[in-house]
């Protein structure tokens, strides 16, 4: 396969954040900002059809799939708070009703910080280590609001107030602000912290419901979502597009998924929760060195400075493979995959993952259409890592991303991008190119 990378400035949108097209509802590691999608859907003319993510985090796609007027679509995450924030965004709640209960337990939370009183049986779950995270006055005051979300009928009602009420137990644990691995405050921050948990709630639910109202709300009709908190099931042939960012590399030495909602999850009640970054791609070390196709050279490389390393990458590399194997069944003749990706560097070796895509897709009856270049300057990444996975020697992450497009053939005709003015043309063995974009 002839592989080839364009710089592509458009998708850069320097200056801009998640929030310039589409607040988020809950702070999530890695977003892919709404932007990107919505420009490639426009360039590639995708304005229907099913569309799948199947590593969904806090579920940016979906936006992108109803701002271009796709109305079915599914996502999959095997950690439980990243598909808690989508099902909050996309699952339908009348306002007035969200509202209206909103109000009622505003007003028991109200009453209690008068009078100390509440009707509701108190549960604390079992965090480990509690004492070692929170304050006391957080605990209770946690279980408080817990427990009157869990007297609200309506499940989706509760599950979207679930979604400030994650945000709410972060912020009133010791936790580090701005870390997203599990990182305790130093002692002297820890005895000055003394968060009112009540009020922090109350002003995240009152954003999290401007933010629903104003931007997810009005799309929602007729749109059709599934949901799960497990790896992607098989579909055969079901899908007319992919979009998705996947991991860059397993959660211990790249992005802590797992970590980073280990605390809510636990609140939630996941009591697997400490488990989830190994349970996510690449989380378990691989008997054998991964030896395919263009990953192979690079392998080698690392192999020959930690062959330790050089397995547990090829773990990841194992797990994205079976997963695009997966997803490329599921998608329909004619259908596209989207992948974002950025390339690691292990042990001074940059990995082409961009490549290794495209090269597996490739491998189960793809065409590699494009992949685009941009430079990153607004994702929610950790700043530095460890190349070398040595405590005290850091580089800064990635600095670019690619867009990487495939299409599974109809028949004879396909698409080709135009290296000097970037836009895409049909062609078949009839007619030349004819221009569609
Ligand atoms: C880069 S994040 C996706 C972020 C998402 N695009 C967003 O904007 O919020 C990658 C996601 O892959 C999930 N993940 C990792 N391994 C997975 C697997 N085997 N199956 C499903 N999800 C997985 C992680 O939990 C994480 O949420």
């Amino acid at each position: 396969m002839k592989y080839r990378i364009l710089r592509n400035n458009k998708y850069d949108f320097t200056g801009q954040s998640y929030g310039t097209s589409y607040p988020n509802l809950h702070r999530y590691p890695a977003t892919m900002i709404p932007q990107i999608g919505i420009e490639i859907f426009k360039e590639l003319n995708i304005k229907s059809g099913k569309l799948l993510d199947p590593y969904c985090g806090s579920g940016s796609s979906f936006i992108v799939g109803l701002d271009r007027g796709l109305k079915e679509m599914e996502g999959f995450d095997i950690n439980p708070l990243a598909i808690l924030i989508t099902s909050a965004k996309f699952i339908k709640i009348n306002p007035s009703d969200l509202k209206e209960n909103v109000s009622i337990i505003k007003d028991k939370l109200y009453k209690y910080t008068i009078n100390n009183e509440i009707d509701v049986k108190l549960d604390i779950p079992n965090v480990y280590n509690i004492d070692f995270w929170f304050p006391e006055q957080s605990k209770i005051e946690l279980a408080i609001i817990k427990s009157l979300i869990f007297t609200i009928s309506n499940e989706n009602i509760r599950r979207f107030m679930m979604v400030p009420y994650s945000e709410t137990i972060r912020e009133s644990s010791y936790t580090r602000n701005g870390e997203f691995k599990l990182f305790r405050m130093k002692e002297d921050a820890m005895k000055k912290f003394n968060p009112n948990c009540i009020d922090i709630f109350s002003a995240k639910l009152d954003k999290a419901i401007f933010i629903y109202e104003n931007y997810y709300y009005p799309l929602l009709d007729n749109a059709k979502f599934n949901f799960g908190y497990s790896e992607f099931p098989k579909k055969e042939k079901y899908f007319d597009v992919v979009l998705t960012s996947p991991p860059y590399g397993d959660s211990r030495t790249t992005v802590a998924y797992g970590q980073f909602s280990t605390l809510t999850n636990e609140w939630l009640g996941i009591a697997y929760a400490r488990k989830i970054d190994t349970m996510l791609m690449g989380g378990k070390i691989a008997k054998e060195k991964y030896s395919k196709g263009i990953l192979s050279f690079y392998i080698n490389q690392i192999e020959k400075e930690s062959p330790k390393r050089a397995l547990e990458v090829s773990a990841f590399y194992y797990d994205l493979e079976k997963s695009i194997i997966d997803v490329s069944k599921s998608v329909k003749k004619g259908g596209k995959i989207i992948y974002i990706v950025g390339n690691r560097m292990v042990k001074d070796v940059i990995l082409p993952t961009d490549q290794f895509i495209a090269e597996k897709f490739e491998e189960n009856g793809f065409r590699h259409l494009l992949t685009y270049e941009r430079f990153l300057a607004n994702k929610s990444m950790p700043s530095l890592n460890s190349p070398s996975n040595q405590t005290g020697i850091k580089r800064s992450t990635m600095t670019k991303e690619y867009i990487i497009v495939c299409e599974k053939p109809f028949g004879i005709e396909t698409l080709v991008v135009c290296e000097k003015n970037k836009k895409l043309y049909k062609t078949n063995k009839k007619k030349k190119n004819n221009k569609i974009s």
